[in-house]
């Protein structure tokens, strides 16, 4: 059964729902922009002690998360939950027991409440992100795409509207500064581990590889994960900072490199950061430099932004309700859902 969407407009209330890895979240978005709460609960501590997301533990948690996490965004939006036209759940990519607590649960209310389901797709919900905080962002849009699972760079170029520039073609950043910063001791998650010892780095000290600097809009990581730690073996008493810092300088240098070749390739008006990488200081520093220096905006979201929320879920659910219709419910979770791209 498909319950038949209300036009969508400025006034369409969506309830949207993400659960895809280790965040469980509601948020209430009304018409394209206006979000009116966005809860999210991080299961973050509940991993860390396994050095990376346990999909089982994921899975669980959510399912206790899920209920009191919808709750609490209805309150804090201050509105009656007769009101919402629409459930959205991101239904991948993502640890599919994951996915499923959520795309169940949006289900369920969608028939409970008789309004349209709407299945989102992560990736393009976090192209919305930015977005969603600048609403004055101009297409084309160079998104660079940086997260624990994914390292991208998109042309957006209008609303559904996507072209994949180039991708990393091994590990994502994220999962390299998860690595790095395991094997030195730094803790999990990395990034943010390796973004404050590097503040008391040199940043110079080390000339760690840039795979791939020079040709194309692809990425490499996995070789210079391998460099960190065939250095530190040679070099037992090198400093953690320095290694931390010149790791770092080495991934951000190709991201701004190849997103500044990206965006001048495609004649972009700006280019947004989006993942959980884009809370990394230096990347922030260096794109807006880079940005500056050419002549297009750079929009760095919120860190909340950067990372999974279900704010973003409910734009893109809002923009892909108004073009698509609502989701058939028959329609699952799928864990390798792809962005949809232009021919
Ligand atoms: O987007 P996200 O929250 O989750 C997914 O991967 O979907 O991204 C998490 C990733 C982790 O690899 C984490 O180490 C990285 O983002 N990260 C950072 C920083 N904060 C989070 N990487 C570098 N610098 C940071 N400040
Ligand atoms: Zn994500």
């Amino acid at each position: 059964m498909i319950v038949e969407s209300a036009p969508v407009d400025e006034s369409t209330v969506i309830l949207a729902i993400e659960t895809s890895c280790d965040e469980t979240a509601a948020a209430l978005l009304m018409g394209s922009g206006d979000v009116l709460s966005s809860v999210v609960s991080s299961q973050v501590d509940l991993h860390a002690r396994f050095g990376g997301v346990v999909p089982e533990i994921a899975s669980r948690t959510h399912l206790e998360q899920l209920n009191p996490v919808i709750a609490q965004a209805i309150v804090e939006a201050g509105i009656d939950e007769t009101r919402i036209d629409a459930v959205a759940a991101t239904v991948g990519p993502g640890l599919i027991g994951a996915l499923l607590v959520g795309v169940c649960a949006a289900k369920a209310l969608a028939l409970t409440w008789e309004v349209p389901f709407v299945g989102v797709n992560h990736m393009e919900a976090h192209l919305y992100a930015a977005l969603l905080e600048d609403p004055t962002l101009e297409f084309p849009l160079v998104v660079a795409l940086v997260s624990g699972g994914h390292t991208m760079l998109v042309e957006m170029q209008g609303h559904g509207r996507y072209r994949l520039l180039g991708q990393t073609i091994d590990d994502a950043a994220g999962e390299a500064f998860d690595k790095v910063a395991r094997f030195l001791g730094l803790g999990y998650p990395g990034g943010p581990a390796i973004d404050d010892v590097a503040t008391r780095g040199d940043p110079e000290a080390i000339a760690f590889p840039r795979a791939m600097r020079n040709e194309g809009l692809d990425f490499s990581f996995s070789g210079l994960k391998t460099s960190v730690i065939n250095h530190v073996r040679k070099h037992p008493d090198v400093g953690t900072a320095d290694v931390a810092a010149s790791f770092q300088a080495a991934v951000v240098d190709v991201l701004v490199t190849k997103a500044r070749r990206a965006a001048a390739l495609v004649g972009a008006k700006g280019v947004a950061l989006g993942g959980g990488v884009a809370a990394n200081s230096r990347l922030r520093a260096e794109l807006r430099a880079a940005c500056e220096d050419d002549g297009i905006r750079c929009f760095l979201p919120s860190r909340a932004m950067c990372t999974d929320n279900a704010a973003m879920i409910a734009s893109a659910a809002w923009y892909r309700l108004r073009s698509d219709g609502p989701t058939p419910l028959d329609v699952g979770a799928d864990p390798n859902l792809k962005l949809p791209l232009l021919p």
